[in-house]
């Protein structure tokens, strides 16, 4: 996200407008912590993780009355351009604080910039900070495989994602793991728990090296890790009555924060500064509601939103589009949620081989 700052504040400044950092996103709007940022303070920024503004999360801007009171503090400065950088919650506050009949005639423009490790924003194919949790899973995927190729373990491994099962596919197909659960896929926990037995007694008949089995499941699979661990120790006992209990034991790692944190990869430092210069030349040129996304699907984006003038490979879609697309992508019934969950499946099939 920093990147991104970056960006948009180097760029403001260079066409010729004053840029204020909002600290702790809507929370900072409604307590007035709107402070001038100055290109000094962003130039070294780059390559820190997480963001030089902060974070929170703010329940309260659900309320009408506090979002009245942001519109207040922004006016009273005369802010009339906002560039939101996150998620699902944070797009769909813009959407409200930047509506007319909630605005009336105060000038407030939005652009959103889509951040979130999740990958679960629509109508882009890739949020700012995917990249490097990806990369931050992998990394820890292929130390843990020492381990697991020296002593012939197997690994269940829980990572960030929340109700979307992107992360963990795609860091189980980076990290040559065996198995990927996500909650796409809407297993039982009794098939889930025999798709590893399968995966774990498949693994046994190899060679040496080749025994070890890393499981990546995404932290949406409800099924927590402890009783997860001790389902298939069960199960493997069943299976195997003459092994070596000790030597079919599964061992966890819940990577849990260490996914969200971490400097970010060259690829998220350019999507960031990229999405950012796209976003605030669009808030210059007059736009609103719109979020600067990555590489949409070009047929439904066609549909919703204008290539972008500053960058080949970005797009101006539409916000309310982008959140509806978002709720249809997370209850499974977009185009993009039912495409995913079969590749996932194919995939899938092709790794427990
Ligand atoms: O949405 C990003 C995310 O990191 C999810 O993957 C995770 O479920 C959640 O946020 C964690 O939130 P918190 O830090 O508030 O526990």
């Amino acid at each position: 996200m920093n990147a991104a700052i970056r960006a948009a504040t180097l760029i403001g400044h260079a066409a010729g407008v004053e840029v204020f950092g909002v600290e702790r996103g809507y929370r900072g709007l409604l307590e007035d912590a709107i402070t001038p940022l100055p290109p000094g303070e962003v130039s070294g920024i780059l390559r820190e993780g997480g963001t030089i503004l902060g974070s929170a999360r703010c329940k309260e801007f659900h309320q009408r009355e506090v979002r009245d009171q942001a519109r207040k503090n922004l006016a009273a400065r005369g802010i009339d351009g906002l560039i939101v950088i996150g998620g699902n919650g944070s797009l769909t506050g813009a959407m409200h604080l930047t509506a007319e009949e909630e605005r009336g005639a105060q000038p407030l423009a939005v652009i959103g910039i889509p951040a979130s490790i999740d990958n679960d924003l629509a109508l882009t194919s890739m949020s700012i900070g995917v990249d490097t949790a990806m990369n931050t899973i992998v990394e820890a995927c292929d130390k843990i495989a020492d381990t697991a190729t020296a002593h012939d373990r197997t690994f269940l491994i829980e990572v960030m994602g929340r109700d979307c099962g992107y992360l963990a596919m795609t860091s189980a197909i980076a990290a040559g793991a065996d198995l990927a659960l996500f909650p796409e896929a809407g297993r039982t926990d009794a098939a889930i728990v025999d798709s590893i037995v399968d995966a774990v007694l498949a693994a046994r008949r190899r060679a040496r090296r080749g025994r070890r089995v890393l499981v990546i499941k995404a932290e949406g699979v409800a099924i927590p890790m402890d009783r997860l661990k001790s389902m298939v120790d069960v199960r493997l006992r069943e299976r195997e009555p003459n092994a070596d209990p000790a030597a079919i034991e599964t061992r966890v790692t819940v990577l849990g924060h260490v996914v969200r944190g971490g400097r970010p990869s060259a690829f998220d430092r350019l999507l960031g500064s990229r999405l950012a210069n796209v976003g605030i030349r669009a808030l210059l040129a007059g736009e609103t509601r719109k979020m600067a996304a990555w590489m949409p699907p070009v047929d439904v984006a066609a549909e919703v939103g204008v290539r972008s003038p500053a960058d080949p490979y970005c797009w101006l879609t539409d916000l309310t589009a982008v959140l509806a697309e978002t709720d249809r992508l997370l209850k499974g019934s977009s185009a993009l949620a039912r495409w995913r969950a079969a590749v996932f499946n194919d995939i899938d099939q092709a790794m427990t081989l």
